[in-house]
This record gives C-alpha cells, structure tokens and sequence, in this order.
C-alpha cells in the first residue's frame, strides 16, 4: 500500500525543503508540484503564447513528463510569477492534478508539496502539513537565496512579490491555498529544518504505526 505526505503552504514558507528531507529519510519519492506550474509557464513563454492561453496550456500540462522537470532552470523568478498565473486555469489543474495524483501512489511513499495537495491532490492523505511562516521572514529566506545565486533583489521588492503572489494563491476561485480542515500547523518562522523535521516525523512515525496496526 503507498503512503502519501500532502504538504502545502505559501512560497519561502520552508515546505520544499521539509519535504525533500522528509522523503530522503523515509526512501519516498517527492514531487516539488509547483515545478508543474512553472514548467507549463515556461513552455508557453519559450513559444511566445500569452499565458492565459488556455486550451494550449492545457495541452501542454496533460503531455508533461515528470521524469524531466529541472529545478535550475523552473527556480527562476521569472517562472515563479508565470506559474502563479498560469495556476489559475482550471483546465490546466485537472491535468496536472491527474498526474500528481499517479505521481501520489508510488511505492513505498511519496512527499508531494504545493498549495493544494491536502485539499484537492491527495485529501485522503494520512499525513497532511500546512507550513508556514511570517512574510519578513520568507522574504528574509528567498532574498538571501536569491543572493546566493548571484541575484542582488532588494529585501523590499521580494517582500512586495511574495504578498503578491500569497493574494493571488489566496484568493483564486479554483484550489485557493488554505490548509485542509486535518492538516497540522507547523509555522517555521523560529524553527530551523531539523527542528521542523523533528515535529512532522513524529506525525508521520504515529501514522505509519497505525497503517500497520500496532
Ligand atoms: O511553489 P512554487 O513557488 O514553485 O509555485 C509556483 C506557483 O505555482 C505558485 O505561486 C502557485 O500559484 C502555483 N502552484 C499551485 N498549486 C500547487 C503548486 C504551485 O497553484 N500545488
């Protein structure tokens, strides 16, 4: 029987990384499904498409390969804005839910993050973690990343995107970003990765002792 992890919560809130950690020590498999948005939002910009092309973008999300989605090229910012926009479009969440659902029953587990895989992709998930954290310090986190990778974005700009962005997940007719109604709170905004690790392992070590009984 596969075991799904259904983690959600706004971008730089510290879900991706809690995710890969947590699939690297159970040997699951994870999928990052926001790479699924921005890939579909790249492949209409390097053909030119407006991004509220509907029925190609459609087109395009049902014909994605998971197997080839790259990190270092999805991460840039450019993609992130584009993703958001091309998030809104119902028929392009049927298609990539369709296969985020597959990706969810692989054996023996899988991780899935995003903003809406508790809610709608995976809603029976046995474990499912809403991951938060204020925006002074997501911002903090994605402009120091951003740095690092040689982007000199000013804290303020970040700060202003990242609250542009939360109102447009927020606030969309279709899958809004919202915790489920059984999802577990973690707000990482004083917490490093360890100490988060430590809280959703827990969760995690008591449902799978329940899925096997004891
Ligand atoms: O998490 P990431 O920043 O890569 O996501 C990019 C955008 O894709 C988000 O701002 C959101 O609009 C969209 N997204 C979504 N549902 C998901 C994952 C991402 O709508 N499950």
């Amino acid at each position: 029987m596969s075991f799904a992890i259904a983690i959600d919560g706004p971008a730089a809130s510290g879900k991706g990384t809690l995710a890969r950690r947590i699939a690297e020590h159970y040997g699951f498999h994870h999928l990052d499904t926001g790479l699924t948005y921005r890939a579909v939002a790249k492949a209409l910009l390097d053909r030119g498409a407006p991004l509220d092309d509907e029925a190609l973008a459609a087109d395009i999300a049902a014909a994605l390969d998971l197997s080839v989605l790259d990190r270092d090229v999805l991460s840039s910012h450019v993609f992130g804005e584009a993703a958001s926009k091309v998030a809104v479009m119902a028929s392009v969440r049927r298609a990539l839910v369709e296969s985020q659902r597959r990706f969810s029953q692989r054996l023996p587990g899988a991780v899935l993050d995003g903003r809406d895989i508790g809610t709608i992709v995976c809603a029976q998930a046995p474990v499912k973690l809403f991951v938060t954290a204020t925006p002074d310090v997501r911002a903090g986190r994605r402009a120091m990343e951003m740095r690092r990778n040689g982007d000199e974005t000013s804290y303020d700009a970040v700060l202003q995107d990242l609250k542009k962005r939360d109102a447009r997940d927020m606030g969309r007719k279709d899958s809004p970003l919202r915790p489920a109604h059984d999802a577990h709170l973690l707000d990482t905004s004083e917490m490093d990765i360890e100490a988060a690790f430590r809280a959703a392992k827990r969760l995690i070590d008591t449902a799978l002792s329940d899925r096997d009984g004891h």
